[in-house]
């Protein structure tokens, strides 16, 4: 059994106490919020806290999930890691690409995993569609089309890049792992319709070179209504050996495989692969290390929309290694970051 803290009590924490609910594994030991009220409403009659650090020592826990606010993400991962607990964390893994690298940094020294749950990438369709992918030789392009129309209110409607920043990470995501490449270079142009209800840009068109050569293209709108596709989008997988499609909600068409090779879906199966890597010691896809490039190539596009020409990743993590080491408060995790020479090679070395 393993006895978890939930951190962050808001409208995504009620889903994860679901998860943790359904999993016979894992027990929830206690709750953190800054609003104690949110805390006792979500673990009634169990230990709550502001500090996870402290309410680790109360309850003995050992593992925090991370579904705080994502400028939370890195002081709450971080005080968990040093106080010995294993963190599963909620995407993004970090508010900006340099505290992602120093929570790279932070798992390294303190030796315990960081998980970043991507729940769209945990979708047994998807795993299905990277298997056909697999049977269709040389990739020339992959696409997402993504457009939908919901009204949030809140915070996403004031952000100056909600879709990049707040969705469009789970297809970025899910394009490096079904064509198992990274993200090279990128071009993208955000703008925002006359009618947007949101503040910020609401569309955007990126195109990114990923190594290998091929071309991960994603076109996405929050303010198109009519003709929505799913929230995860709707793709197509352009090979030599001919073409893959899915819709994002139906199994994928294309070549035949032998069945699906995902066993694992949502929040709930992000929780089953963590709490198995605990006791395997296996390292696990969405271990952070595996993650950052997929925040890269966030922070790149809206980098490159904001600059109206294509940037390099390589620069993008150039500049935020720099960010990190000058930003770092614990001297042994500035130390590590440091010794990197390398930010890819770093990333490699799970
Ligand atoms: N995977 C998905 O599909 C999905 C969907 C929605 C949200 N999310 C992610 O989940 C996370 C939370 O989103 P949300 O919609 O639940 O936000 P929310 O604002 O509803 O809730 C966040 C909670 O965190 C608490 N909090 C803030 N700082 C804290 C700190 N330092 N320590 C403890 N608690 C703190 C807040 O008081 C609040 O109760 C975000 O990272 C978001 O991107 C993921």
């Amino acid at each position: 059994m393993i006895r978890v803290l939930l951190a962050g009590a808001g409208a995504m924490g009620r889903a994860w106490l679901e998860a943790i609910d359904a999993d016979p594994g894992v027990e929830l030991a206690g709750v953190a919020d800054l609003d104690l009220a949110a805390a006792r409403r979500a673990g009634p009659g169990l230990p709550v806290g502001t500090d996870v650090a402290a309410l680790a020592a109360e309850t003995g826990a050992d593992a925090v999930i991370d579904v705080t606010v994502p400028v939370a993400h890195h002081p709450v991962t971080t005080t968990a890691l040093f106080a010995g607990l294993s963190v599963l964390g909620e995407k993004p893994v970090a508010d900006t690409l340099a505290q992602a690298l120093s929570l790279v940094a932070a798992a390294d020294v303190s030796g315990r995993l960081f998980m970043v749950s991507q729940s769209r990438t945990w979708n047994p369709q998807l795993f299905t569609l990277r298997a056909m992918t697999g049977h269709l030789g040389p990739v020339g392009s992959v696409s997402t089309d993504f457009h939908r129309a919901p009204h949030f209110g809140g915070f996403r409607e004031q952000m100056a890049q909600p879709l990049l920043v707040d969705m469009a990470i789970h297809a970025f995501d899910a394009a490096r792992f079904l064509l198992g490449a990274d993200p090279i270079a990128v071009s993208c142009q955000t703008w925002n319709p006359p009618w947007s209800w949101y503040a910020g840009d609401a569309c955007a068109a990126a195109v990114f070179e990923m190594t290998g050569g091929a071309r991960y293209v994603y076109h996405g709108s929050w303010c198109s209504p009519g003709a929505e596709t799913s929230w995860n989008g709707e793709w197509r997988v352009s090979a030599q050996g001919g073409t893959a499609r899915w819709d994002g909600d139906h199994d994928p068409v294309g070549p035949a495989v032998d069945g699906p090779d995902g066993r694992h879906s949502g929040i709930g199966g992000a929780l089953r692969v963590f709490t198995e890597a605990l006791h395997s010691g296996v390292t696990p896809m969405g271990e952070v290390h595996g993650n950052v490039l997929s925040l890269a190539m966030v922070e790149a596009a809206v980098d490159s929309a904001a600059r109206g020409r294509p940037v390099l990743i390589d620069d993008v993590l150039a500049r935020a290694h720099e960010q990190a080491v000058r930003e770092e408060s614990r001297p042994e995790v500035r130390d590590e970051l440091r010794s990197w020479t390398d930010v890819r090679v770093a990333l490699r070395a799970a």
